[in-house]
Parts: C-alpha cells; structure tokens; sequence
C-alpha cells in the first residue's frame, strides 16, 4: 500500500463497451492505481453491493478508500480465469479523487481484457513507442492485431481491404439496432407506396411520391431542364472535384468559336478562355472502360461558361474522345431535345465516374486501407492512433456490407447500373492508378491544380469554400497535434511505429509519393468523412 496515512476516497467508474459480445456477467475485476507521487496501491477487487456485472453499454460505479493515493496516473487491470468465456470490452475508466475535489483521470481502453490477463494504462494512454513503460505489452497487441488485420486485393488494382471483417469492427449493438429499424421503417413506408402506386407514367407520378412521403418536393424536380441546374449540379452535385478551369481548347475538342461564341455573352472565345470564364470537364477515359452486356459508356468532354451573372451554364458537349462527323459537338443551338439528350449523357457517364471512382473507389476504399495500415503498425496507445481512429468508425463494416450486397454479382449495382459491377471495378481501377497523395490527397493543391482556387473567377462553388473551411481546421488541429507529440524531430525519428506505418502505406497499400506524414493525416480524416459529405 502507499506510504501516505491519509485515507482518500476515489471514484472509480467502469465503461462497459457496446459491442456485441462486449458485456460480461461473471467475471472477477482487479485494479492496481499508482498516483502522480508514484505511490502504488495493493490489487483491489472491484466489487459492486448489488452485483458484479459489466453490462454492454453501462457504466459500474465503485468507491474505494486508499491510503495515500492522490490523484492516479496509471492503472493496471487484470482479470483472474473466472468466467473465461465471458467477453469483456472496456470503453473506458475514470477515476476521480473524491477527497481532493481533483479532476478525474480518464483512461480510454477501447480494448477487450480477456480472462487471465492484464492491461497497464497511463493516463489518456498516449504514448510514442520510444517512450513505452511496457514495451512487451505493447509488441504483443501490434502481434495480434496484425493477425486479424490482414490487407489483401479483393477489387483488383483497387486499393486493399481488410481480408475478414474483424470482430472489433463490426456494428455496436445500438448503432446495429438503430439501422435495423430504420430498415424495417423504410420497408413499411415502400411496401405501402408500392401497393398504392401504379407504374410511372409522367413526371407527375414521381412528384406525387414525395407527398406519398410526406418529403418537401425537391426544386430539382422544377428546374433540372435547365442549363443553370446543369452547370450547378457541377460545382454543388455529387460529384464536384473534377472539374477544371479551360485555358485553351484541347485538340480533341472540336469546339469552335463559331459554335460557341453566341453563348459567350458577346465575348469572343479567346476573351473568355483569357478571363477565365470557361471551364471543362473531361471524361474521355470512360469510354474505355470495359463494361458487361456489350454496355458502352460515352467518354464526354464538356465546356461550361461562367455568365455575368455568375451561374455556371454548359455551352458545349462532345460525346466520344475523337472528333468526327459521326460525333459532333453538341450545344444550346441544337433541338431542345438533342441538347437535353446531350446533358442527359453526359451526367450519365458522370454518374459512372461518381459512384465507382469518387464514391466507392477514391473515399470508401481508400480509407479501409488506411486504416487497416493504422490499425497492423500503430498501437492503439499511439497518438496517431488515437488521432486517426475516430475517423475509421464503421468503414470497414459498411465497405464489407457494400461488396457483399450493393456490388455483389446480383446486386443493386449490377441490377440498375449500366456499368455493373465489373464495369464499376474497372474504373476504379483506372481512376486509383493515377491517384496520389500529394495532390490527390491534398484539398488545396487539388483546387490549384484544376485551377478552380480562384473565387472571384469561378463563384458558387460551395465544395471549395465550405471544403476550405473544413480542410484548414482539420489541418490547424491536426498541426497542432503533431507539433506537441513531436516537439522535437528525434521523436520523429525515433517512432519506429510511424516509420512502419508510412512504409505499410507505400507498399502494402500501394500508396503513390507519400513523403509527408502530416497531409497523410490530414487526408484520413477529411476523405472519411468530408469528402463522403
Ligand atoms: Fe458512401
């Protein structure tokens, strides 16, 4: 016991996890605490008067009294062989003492202690490696998670995932719950609809869905004919990050002055390419994607002109990549038909390029490999770690649901895309090919890049703006952080578990250019989520 006569009370309260299997019922529960002064307390068995159950998702209250003890720094826990097929998930413990009115001591577990073992934390549990107090301890968690996080190609040339969905990841009981009632909320609400409603035969019909829905009717419904709903699903739709600023008219690109200048508000075209007022994107690469059902999918270009009032209009679309009299270049002069037929494939391979790359290939996937990398080569106690792990919540469960189910041989995917899901993997594969971090994964070199940075020039563009906002606060956090873990540059280069987690990256990964760690964090946690949004 601790040297100190005075007997303080602490507060000890126990988190209980809500993972599936995270509750235990019949288990023995040891602490040892040692304070700020290194004093160190006996083992104490944690018992509760009413019972000894760690429930899922609940937290246990204990009041202990010891001698000396002021305010804790580090906690060990054990558990005896008792209930040794009980489950136990610790979320987290805190230990407040009572007597000195202290601040409470938070130590975040996020593991599970299984029976016949013991776990040492110290207080908010970051730590480098170099600074490790058990080492040992330490190697054996990275020796077991690299056993259950195994990275592997299941979408060749796609970036890798986890090979088996590990236990940690899956759905916690309440999130699960709250899904599967939304779920059966929404079967209800369809099965209803689909008793009631006859085959659409008019736009009408689908208006009439949203009241069915009791959904606000969206204005898309009103305006999507519209050239100025084109040009803003460009800059605020699904999709925003591949358009580009157009400086001069590509050679495979037959757009013309003569074409295009009626629509310039009487600027010629050199004028508008000068003031920036045009804009292009290119999707010629669609239309060597290999597709199923002898599917081919257009390989568009469009031109976009910024108007004096400031909305952003479609002036000229280019179906296939080569210029030809059995391709010609569409524009607003054309039928009201051919021009909306023109738009209506453009957004169509659009949508191609949105759902397989920039969705499933460029966020979701691309951030199960980060954080399977995160997960085999940083310990949990890592600062990166706990930097990062937030921002994995549910990838790997959602990312394994979607291959399972939405890209599965008979599923959503391959059921109403005409792409399919071979065609979605062979994009995916095309698009991660040429993708790198450094400017890729980095927002505002992306902006400069397309040359879409400069506000007064391209207006709007809500992606960018709103985009920034974020990007500099994730980023200022992010500095900050890393700045204080490592306020000198041999921490850095003393982390051995850092240096494994960039290499993970390069080549287990297949990360392209990845020299700077501090954009490598930046962009974990904005494609996992802003991008997402
Ligand atoms: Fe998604």
């Amino acid at each position: 016991m601790g040297n100190c006569q005075t007997t303080k009370t602490h507060k000890v309260v126990v988190t209980t996890g809500d993972k599936k299997s995270g509750g235990a019922t019949d288990i023995n529960v040891h602490l040892t605490l040692t304070d700020v002064k290194d004093s160190v307390s006996n083992e104490i068995k944690l018992t509760s008067v009413w019972n000894n159950d760690f429930r899922k998702g609940q937290q246990e209250q204990f009041n202990l009294d010891l001698p000396g003890l002021t305010k804790i720094k580090e906690i060990s826990v054990r558990r005896d062989e008792v209930g040794a097929k009980d489950d136990w998930f610790v979320d987290r413990v805190e230990i407040t003492c009572i007597t000195d009115n202290s601040k409470p001591s938070i130590f975040p577990f996020h593991r599970w202690i299984h029976a016949d073992t013991k776990l040492s934390l110290v207080e908010f549990d970051t730590t480098l490696p170099q600074f490790e107090k058990h080492p040992e301890q330490r190697e054996k968690e990275l020796k077991q998670k690299r056993e259950k996080y195994i990275l592997v190609s299941k979408i060749l040339g796609a970036p890798r995932q986890v090979e088996i969905l590990p236990e940690d990841e899956q759905f916690s009981y309440a999130y699960e719950f709250d899904i599967a009632k939304e779920y059966a909320s929404q079967l209800i609400k369809t099965t209803l609809i689909d008793w009631t409603t006859p085959e659409f035969d008019s736009l009408q019909d689908m208006k009439d869905i949203f009241k069915k829905c009791n959904i606000k009717v969206p204005s898309g419904i009103k305006e999507w004919r519209l050239d100025e709903s084109f040009g803003n699903q460009k800059l605020c739709g699904c999709n925003p990050g591949i358009i580009q600023l157009c400086t001069q008219i590509p050679d495979y690109f037959a757009v013309t002055a003569d074409l295009v200048e009626p629509f310039l508000e009487g600027k010629t075209l050199q004028t508008a390419l000068s003031q920036k007022r045009l804009y292009m994107i290119d999707l010629r690469y669609l239309s060597e994607v290999e597709c199923p059902r002898s599917c081919v999918l257009p390989g568009p270009t469009c031109l976009l002109y910024v108007k004096d009032s400031k909305d952003l209009v479609p002036v000229a679309i280019q179906l296939m990549p080569k210029p030809g009299s059995d391709n010609p270049v569409f524009t607003p002069a054309d039928p009201e038909y051919t021009w909306m037929a023109a738009k209506m494939w453009f957004n169509f391979a659009e949508t191609a390029d949105h759902e397989s790359a920039s969705h499933l290939g460029h966020t979701h996937l691309l951030i199960e490999s980060v954080a399977v990398c995160t997960h085999r080569e940083l310990s949990p106690s890592h600062p990166m770690f706990r930097l990062l792990a937030p921002h994995f919540l549910y990838v790997m469960p959602i990312n394994d649901g979607a291959i399972r189910s939405l890209v599965s041989t008979d599923g959503w995917i391959e059921k109403t895309m005409s792409i399919g899901r071979v065609g979605m993997f062979n994009i995916i594969r095309l698009k991660w090919a040429e993708w790198n971090l450094q400017e890729d994964g980095n927002f505002v070199k992306n902006l400069k890049r397309r040359g879409v940075d400069d506000v007064s020039a391209l207006p709007n563009y809500h992606y960018r703006d709103d985009g920034l906002l974020i990007w500099r606060a994730i980023e200022n956090y992010v500095r900050k952080v890393v700045n204080t873990v490592y306020d000198q540059p041999q921490k850095l280069s003393a982390d051995t578990e850092i240096e494994a987690w960039r290499e993970a990256l390069i080549k287990d990964a297949e990360f392209k250019i990845f020299t700077y760690s501090l954009h490598a964090y930046s962009l974990t946690r904005n494609s996992g989520q802003v991008q997402h949004e």
